[in-house]
């Protein structure tokens, strides 16, 4: 399985394809370490633990291509799949990740596409996050092209649950036994109440330290 750049022009378009999407990434990245850093000097605490982000591998791509039915071409690349530029903020609070989602949202030069909150509505795996699919202009020599980025945003709780069900999901290709997908629903619930009471936790703290 291969993406169609068997051409040297092709090869060209490739190459200038993911430089944009790393470019996208770039300027998602710092636009949230931009806001990591004011929200310290007003709030004098960051809502950003880390920041991953990836380009997919060719090899997805064109997995992805293909379980959706459409031929292995750039032009259907660029059109079908919007999780090729994908970053993940992890956060420490549930309520930072909706504040980090609008300060993002707001920003002039940011149109948002979709949104998937996975958090109000848990996938039956037990999976929470909130999905948001953007786009962000990228400043070329003679153009500007409108980039997709998939923007995940969890807690740390919610970081580790997703980690290990990923693997397990990988290890038994999709069909884990009953039992252990039941626990992970289980430990999803754990997560939920973990995320929740270390929330309120923080909220009481913050109180008491306005009090003093
Ligand atoms: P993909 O084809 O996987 O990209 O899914 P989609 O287009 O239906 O979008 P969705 O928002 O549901 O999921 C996008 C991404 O969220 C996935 O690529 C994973 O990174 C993550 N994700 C979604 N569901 C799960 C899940 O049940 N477990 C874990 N660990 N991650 C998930
Ligand atoms: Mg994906």
């Amino acid at each position: 399985m291969e993406l169609k750049v068997e051409r040297d022009s092709d090869v060209d378009n490739w190459k200038e394809v993911i430089l944009v999407y790393n470019s996208a990434l770039k300027q998602i990245s710092t636009k949230l370490e931009i806001l990591n850093d004011e929200f310290q000097h007003v709030h004098r605490y960051n809502p950003i633990e880390h920041i991953k982000s990836r380009i997919k591998t060719s090899e997805s791509i064109v997995k992805k291509l293909k379980r959706n039915g459409y031929e292995s071409t750039i032009e259907n690349m660029i059109k079908y799949v919007n999780d090729i530029a994908g970053i993940r903020v992890i956060c420490s609070f549930t309520s930072d990740i909706y504040e980090i989602a609008e300060m993002i949202s707001n920003q002039r030069d940011i149109r948002v596409i979709s949104v998937k909150d996975y958090i109000i509505r848990p996938k039956p795996s037990g999976y929470k996050s909130y999905h948001m699919l953007v786009t962000v202009p990228v400043y070329l020599s003679d153009r500007i092209v409108d980039t997709k980025v998939e923007i995940q945003i969890r807690t740390v709780a919610m970081d580790f649950w997703a980690t290990l069900e990923h693997k397990i999901h990988y290890k038994f290709e999709g069909n884990a036994p009953g039992y252990i997908k039941a626990e992970l629903v289980e430990c999803a619930r754990m997560v939920s109440d973990l995320d929740e009471r270390m929330r309120l936790l923080n909220e009481e703290v913050q109180c008491l330290s306005h009090k003093k």
